[in-house]
């Protein structure tokens, strides 16, 4: 995989566009990629954001050693491994009205989604969140295969701005479907707000190392029950996450880093 744009977008957050005419012919919303950018580096997940002629796009936040690694790559720098399109990805159909909400570099996912989402006929209300108005990227693209966009201020007297924006918009339209593409506090949240409201799916990017369903290491717990989120998301019925669970996982996991 060659690396054939670089471009900062906002603080800390970076798009990637590499060369892969086999994952891009496959691509659909909801499949992630598996990255090792150097033969001693991490495997690491990403969502794609987009997928066109021979290319696909991500996203991502340069905030740990190796996403800061990934970042500094060159134009026309070869990735050692990329492994994809992994996960399930959603079956593109007419819902009804949905309510995207995406938070940083889940902007980049809500961008796949909408795009295909609008194209089945659905009515898309885009919510963005986490970067003020200046900074924020991408609305021009997410404002033309959505009904409607919203940028959410971070900076709000609300305790989770998303959240309280959400509320308005369930308060005045009834909504058939609610995916998050956000930090899993946010999630949380929205799942809280959603709840005997309307269907709300949340995209988790759990820790994983093989990407394929074999280490354990993207156990979560849905309902009571352990789940791969690899294989068997990475959506899942936001209701029925164990959010502290999940939470508690990625703590450790970034304590031991
Ligand atoms: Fe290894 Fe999911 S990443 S089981």
């Amino acid at each position: 995989m060659k690396i054939l744009k670089k471009q900062k977008l906002a603080e800390d957050i970076f798009l990637l566009t590499l060369q892969s005419p086999e994952i891009s012919k496959k691509a659909k919303p909801g499949h992630f990629v598996l990255l090792q950018l150097e033969e001693k580096s991490p495997r690491i997940p990403f969502p794609i954001a987009d997928a066109e002629r021979n290319t696909i796009s991500i996203i991502f936040e340069a905030k740990s050693k190796h996403t800061r690694a990934l970042a500094a790559a060159r134009k026309n720098q070869e990735i050692f491994y990329g492994l994809g399109p992994l996960g399930n990805n959603r079956e593109v159909k007419e819902i009804g009205k949905i309510v995207l909400v995406g938070e940083g570099a889940g902007i980049g996912t809500l961008y796949f989604y909408a795009k295909t989402l609008k194209a089945a006929n659905n009515r898309v209300i885009s919510l963005l969140g986490g970067l003020s108005k200046k900074e924020m990227f991408w609305q021009d693209k997410i404002a033309k295969v959505s009904d409607k966009m919203f940028v959410i201020e971070p900076k709000s007297e609300f305790s989770c701005p998303l959240t309280h924006a959400l509320e308005q918009i369930l308060r005045k339209i009834r909504i058939d479907e609610v995916i998050s593409f956000t930090s899993p506090q946010v999630m949380k949240s929205l799942a809280h707000a959603t709840k005997l409201r309307t269907k709300n799916c949340a995209y988790l990017t759990a820790t994983m190392m093989d990407g394929i369903g074999m280490c354990g290491s993207c156990r979560i717990h849905i309902n009571g029950e352990s789940k791969l989120c690899c294989v068997q998301g990475p959506e899942f019925d936001a209701h029925t996450v164990d959010w502290d669970n999940y939470l508690y996982r990625l703590e450790e996991f970034n304590r031991k880093k």
